[in-house]
């Protein structure tokens, strides 16, 4: 079986979807591969580390993909953006494997299954013991995580660490992350090493014990309603949880110097939780990261891709973050995209099996038809 590689061309996306490393071990498992020249480049793995391997390097793009039985992706396949249209030139059958983001992509999602691809999408993979090695989402948010410290590292007009020096001592910087999944309780332990004070938030009944575990003071509101929408997600908070969490909100906001929000709902979308007066209650010199800016924001005053300023305050809401550390964001991406090929293959041949829970739960198109229910009710919700 081919596994094709295309370059990614969304802009500012500088990863590989495989690595030098995964290629070996898929060429030891019995695959071909081929990656389109100069895929590699921008993250530091340039074509000759995948040609001494014995991948073919390929210069057209629509003949790379439609020679591939597999092919691997970072982000969605172009549907016609700056002239490629990777599903149009995928063979019908073929099947895609990358972070599709399916709800944020219903146009891709709609052109694979017209096309009789069999798409999977690694952020929807079960969060299961078995699938931790496939999963890009956690991947990713690692490294957000602790790149949106150092961006708020930067920003910040204070040292984060306590410091004695012989003009006296400065007092450590305080940070207040909201959300502690991964990309949180990366946030705070980056913030930690970094010598803050660190306070943290979530509406997961288990993460108050993950936050201390990482070194931060857990801060919190008793929840008429649980927030715990199964896997690791959380579920939107009812009027009244809503409104008081908003309170405790604006009390650690105005006493914090770098406010860093990681929040999602069903990993997808991102709730609305700083409003513009708890920005204004926050002291002049302070900073926020949104790092949910790709889902929208936490932030109402966030501008995604931008960096504003408020009375004072600078509000950075950054975008794809991991692309902007592309060694290891694509290291470990590969990695997943390996794993969840490994962990399939027979006899040389990746073996689509839907009885599988990981193959079920990551599968969104196949043989024409949208699989996954919620793509499936949020196609048919946009197409009405
Ligand atoms: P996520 O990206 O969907 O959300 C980030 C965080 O925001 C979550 O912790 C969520 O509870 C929190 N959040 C949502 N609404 C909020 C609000 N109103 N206020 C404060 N916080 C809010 O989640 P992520 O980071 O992808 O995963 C969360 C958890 O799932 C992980 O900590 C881990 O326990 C589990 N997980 C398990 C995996 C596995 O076993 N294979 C893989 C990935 C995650």
């Amino acid at each position: 079986m081919r596994i094709g590689v295309p370059r990614e061309t969304v802009q500012g996306e500088r990863r590989v979807a495989l690595v030098p490393e995964s290629c070996k071990k898929l060429i030891q498992a019995g695959y071909e591969i081929s990656i389109e020249s100069g895929a590699g480049e921008a993250a530091g793995f340039p074509d000759s580390a995948y040609l001494e391997l014995g991948v073919q390097s390929q210069s057209d793009p629509a003949a790379l993909v439609g020679s591939a039985d597999l092919v691997l992706k970072i982000t969605a396949p172009a549907t016609g953006q700056a002239g490629r249209d990777e599903v149009r030139w995928m063979r019908p059958g073929a099947i895609y494997l990358g972070s599709l983001m399916p709800l944020r992509n219903l146009e891709a999602v709609r052109a694979l299954a017209a096309r009789k691809i069999t798409a999977f999408a690694t952020d929807a993979i079960p969060r299961t013991t078995r699938a931790q090695s496939m999963d890009t989402l956690s991947s990713m948010a690692n490294i957000s995580g602790y790149k949106g410290v150092l961006l708020a590292a930067v920003e910040l007009n204070r040292y984060f660490p306590m410091l004695m020096t012989a003009a006296g001592m400065v007092r450590p910087a305080k940070v207040f992350v909201i959300g502690a999944g991964v990309a949180g309780l990366q946030a705070i332990a980056t913030a930690k090493r970094l010598g803050a004070n660190v306070v943290a938030t979530d509406v997961r009944p288990e993460v108050k014990e993950q936050i201390e575990s990482v070194g931060a003071k857990y801060v919190g509101i008793d929840l008429k309603d649980s927030a715990a929408a199964g896997g690791g997600y959380a579920k939107e908070l009812s009027e009244d949880d809503r409104r008081r969490q908003s309170q405790m909100l604006v009390d650690e906001c105005a006493q914090s110097d770098v406010v860093i929000t990681t929040a999602l709902i069903g990993g997808v979308f991102a709730p609305r939780l700083l409003t513009a007066d708890t920005v204004k209650t926050m002291k002049p010199g302070s900073v926020v990261v949104d790092l949910a800016a790709d889902g929208g924001g936490n932030c109402e005053l966030s501008k995604p891709g931008e960096t504003v300023h408020v009375g004072g305050v600078t509000i950075l809401a950054p975008l794809n973050i991991p692309a902007t550390m592309p060694f290891h964001a694509s290291l470990l991406f590969s990695r997943n995209l390996t794993a969840f090929v490994q962990a399939f293959t027979k006899e040389k041949t990746f073996q689509l099996d839907f009885n599988d829970d990981i193959q079920q739960g990551a599968l969104i198109t196949h043989d024409g038809e949208v699989k996954h229910a919620r793509t499936r009710d949020a196609v048919q919700k946009a197409g009405a």
